[in-house]
């Protein structure tokens, strides 16, 4: 058992059981008196709109292209890249996929799914929200106060199934593939029926490529990689520059392109489908 220091003045000092049950005294005894209550209240609500969103925008299984009918060549980032034979819709079919029958976006969702899951940040974000584990900085566990007992053995990402958790280094990879097609679906966003074009949904696809990009370029195995293992910087020259001026400077704003990133795609992807419904009319700049 030790205690924090008292200072002249200062409230009583709570005792603090170092190595004991995981999570802390109970609930009861939290000092902080700010609202931290807010934060995990918000992040879960966001979290659960995008997948929401994400689920009903996946299932929706059209809509997902404005193409020639309506003088555009937008394709949803939850649709790209068509792989599978039922989206013929759009103006190209990467894959031609007879054999999958449901809905193709479920065959994309699976690669930046398992990548955000397993981000550094977003498990911070539903471990607080969602667990309560612990909800904030300075509160207890919410198991600590006994009502679960699952959370009494908890073992951290040491076991199954946490241990899953570290597939993240090599989801990057697939991150980084689906940042590339992304930023052609960018590109094609210029392609209009006499020539190219800039409509208000190009800028939307453009936009969502960037932070695309900043949240992938920012992810801590990709930190890791260009900076990582590197006895002497000299030596890796290329590695430092990338560490030090792209991935390192991205990373300290994770969180922020984390959410950035979730709803520009929604956004793109709500576009698009407006647009593609005739619900809407994208305004052309030039
Ligand atoms: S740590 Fe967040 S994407 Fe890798």
């Amino acid at each position: 058992m030790t205690v924090v220091e008292e200072q002249p003045g200062a409230p009583a000092p709570t005792p603090v059981r170092i190595g004991g049950v995981r999570g802390g005294p109970p609930l009861s005894t939290v000092l902080r008196r700010d609202s931290w209550r807010l934060q995990p209240a918000l992040v879960a609500l966001g979290l659960l709109g995008f997948i929401g969103y994400s689920i009903w925008a996946a299932n929706r299984n059209g809509g997902f292209y404005a193409g020639p009918s309506v003088g555009r060549d937008y394709l949803s980032p939850l649709y790209s890249p068509c792989l599978s034979n039922s989206c013929t819709t759009a103006g190209y079919v990467w894959g031609g996929w007879s054999w999958w029958r449901v809905s193709p976006a479920w065959l994309i969702l699976i690669f930046p799914g398992a990548f955000r899951a397993t981000c550094y940040y977003y498990r911070k974000a539903y471990y607080r929200s969602f667990w309560l584990s612990p909800p904030a900085c300075a509160v207890p566990d919410a198991g600590s106060t006994g009502r679960s007992g699952l959370r009494k053995r908890y073992t951290g990402e040491t076991r199954f199934p946490l241990i899953l958790q570290n597939i993240h280094r090599f989801t990057w990879y697939f991150a980084v593939v689906f940042a590339g097609i992304l930023t052609w679906d960018a590109i094609t966003a210029f392609r209009f029926p006499d020539g190219i074009g800039l409509g208000l949904g190009t800028l939307l696809f453009v936009v969502n490529a960037v932070f695309i990009w900043a949240y992938t370029l920012g992810c801590h195995a990709c930190r890791h990689l260009c900076g990582g293992g590197v006895k002497r910087f000299s030596e890796a020259p290329v590695r430092h520059w990338f560490w030090k001026n792209i991935s390192t400077p991205l990373n300290e704003h994770h969180q922020l392109f984390a959410w950035c990133s979730l709803f520009s795609i929604i956004a793109t992807d709500l576009y698009v489908w407006l647009v593609a419904s005739g619900t809407i009319h994208d305004p052309r700049i030039f």
